[in-house]
C-alpha cells in the first residue's frame, strides 16, 4: 500500500501514545495528496473508535508536506479523550449534534468532507435511532453541504459498511461491490439507506459522494482480534458458526479513506462505492488458534462452521491503493502482547460473529 506504515513494522507496541503514533504515520502517497487537498477538511462523526487516528494522520501528512489544511472534527464528543487527543494535534473542534438540523447553520463551508456518522450497537431495542442517525444525518449532510447547479461539488467520502452486503461463502473470494445488496436485518438495512441517500443526492448534482464499504477495523483497543482474544483470557469457548472474517489495520484502512478524497466516479458517471478491507479471508478456528498460541491459553470452539459469512472482496482497493502491508500474524502478536500487558480495552465488541443482523 504504497509504503502506507513506511514498511517498519514495530515489533511491540506497549503504551497508547505509541500505538497512535504508529497508527497515523502517514503514507508517502497520503503526504503527496495532503499537498493537494483543499484548505479546510471537516469530518462528521470524529468522535468515535476511527475518527481521532484518521484525523490526526491527515494532520501529520498535512504538516510533513508543509500544508497548512484546517481539519474541523464534528461529534458530540461523548468520550472528552477524543476531543483531547485531537487538540493536541492543532484540530479543531466544532461540538455538535448532527440530529439537530439547526446543528448545520455553524458549520464551516468545505470542499471535502469525511463522514464517519453511524449508529450501530442498540438497534434491536431502539431501531428508530439507528434508522435517525443513519439517514436523517446524511440527508442533513447533503442539503449542508450540497452545491446544486453551482460549479464543482462538494466530495464526501462517507463511511458504510460490509454488512451491506448478504453473507457468502468464503471460496467465492467475498461480495464485490458490484453485487446486489442483502442487507440482514435493521442496521443493515439503514446502513443501505445511508448509502442510498448519499446516492441520491449524487445522482442529483449536489454532491460528489463515494461510499466506503469497510469491514473490520483492527486497532489493539477493540476489533475482532480483541474479541476473541478477551474471550481465550476468559477460558471462552470460540464460537465457530461465523466461521471467516475480513479485516484490515486500522491505520491502513485510515489511509485508504483519506486517500478517496480523488478517486473517480464509475464509468456511467455514478458514484463508486469502494471494500476497504484486507485481501484476504481469515479462518476464525486458525486465528483463534493463532491468538491462543501467543497468549499461552489452550483454545475450546463450539459450533461449526456455517457455508457463509460477511466477506468482502478487497481487489478494487488494492488495485487502486496497493495490497494492504500489515500482516494479520503481526496484529495477532501486538494484541496478545498488549491485552497481556493490560493495555487500554474500549468495552466496544464488534459482534462480528452475529449471523442474524441483530445488534
Ligand atoms: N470500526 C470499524 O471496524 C467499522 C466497520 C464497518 C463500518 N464502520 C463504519 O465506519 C464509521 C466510523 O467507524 P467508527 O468505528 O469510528 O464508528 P463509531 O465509533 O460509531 O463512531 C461514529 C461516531 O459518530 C458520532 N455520532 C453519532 N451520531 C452523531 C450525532 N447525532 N451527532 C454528531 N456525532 C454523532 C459519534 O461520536 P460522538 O459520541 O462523539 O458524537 C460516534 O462515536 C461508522 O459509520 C461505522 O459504522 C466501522
Amino acid at each position: 500500500m504504497s509504503g502506507s506504515e513506511d514498511n517498519v513494522l514495530p515489533a511491540t507496541i506497549e503504551s497508547e501514545a505509541e500505538l497512535i503514533d504508529f497508527m497515523t504515520r502517514p503514507s508517502g502517497a497520503l503526504i503527496a495528496l495532503a499537498e493537494t487537498l483543499p484548505d479546510r477538511i471537516v469530518v462528521l462523526g470524529a468522535g468515535g473508535k476511527m475518527g481521532p487516528t484518521m484525523c490526526i494522520r491527515l494532520a501529520r501528512a498535512a504538516r510533513t508536506a508543509g500544508r497548512a489544511l484546517e481539519i474541523v472534527a464534528v461529534s458530540r464528543f461523548s468520550d472528552p479523550k477524543a476531543q483531547a487527543s485531537l487538540e493536541a494535534h492543532g484540530i479543531t473542534i466544532h461540538r455538535a449534534d448532527l440530529l439537530d438540523a439547526d446543528a448545520y447553520n455553524a458549520l464551516p463551508d468545505a470542499d471535502l468532507v469525511y463522514y464517519l456518522v453511524g449508529q450501530k450497537f442498540g438497534t434491536t431495542s431502539a431501531p428508530h435511532r439507528t434508522w435517525s442517525a443513519n439517514t436523517i444525518v446524511p440527508t442533513y449532510t447533503c442539503q449542508r453541504y450540497g452545491r446544486p447547479g453551482s460549479g464543482p461539488c462538494t466530495r464526501i467520502v462517507a463511511l458504510s459498511t460490509g454488512n451491506v452486503y448478504g453473507m457468502t461463502t468464503p471460496s467465492s473470494g467475498g461480495s464485490v461491490e458490484s453485487d446486489p445488496l442483502h442487507p440482514v436485518g435493521e442496521y443493515a438495512a439503514s446502513a443501505v439507506g445511508r448509502e442510498r441517500v448519499f446516492e441520491h443526492f449524487d445522482a442529483a448534482g449536489h454532491v460528489d459522494a463515494l461510499m466506503i464499504r469497510l469491514n473490520y477495523a483492527i486497532d489493539l483497543r477493540y476489533g475482532v482480534l480483541v474479541d476473541i482474544a478477551q474471550r481465550l483470557l476468559a477460558n471462552a469457548p470460540i464460537d465457530l458458526s461465523t466461521g471467516y472474517f475480513n479485516c484490515i489495520w486500522q491505520g491502513e484502512a485510515n489511509d485508504v479513506i483519506l486517500r478517496c478524497a480523488t478517486l473517480g466516479k464509475n464509468p456511467d458517471g455514478s458514484s463508486i462505492a469502494l471494500n476497504v478491507t484486507g485481501d484476504q479471508v481469515y479462518s476464525v478456528r486458525n486465528t483463534a488458534a493463532a491468538i491462543g498460541d501467543a497468549l499461552g491459553r489452550s483454545v475450546r470452539f463450539e459450533g461449526a462452521e456455517q457455508p457463509t459469512a460477511l466477506l468482502s472482496n478487497a481487489s478494487r482497493m488494492t488495485y487502486a491503493f496497493g495490497a494492504p502491508e500489515v500482516p494479520i500474524d503481526r496484529m495477532i502478536e501486538w494484541t496478545a502482547a498488549w491485552l497481556q500487558q493490560g493495555g487500554t480495552v474500549w468495552s466496544k465488541p464488534t459482534h462480528f460473529e452475529s449471523r442474524d443482523g441483530r445488534y
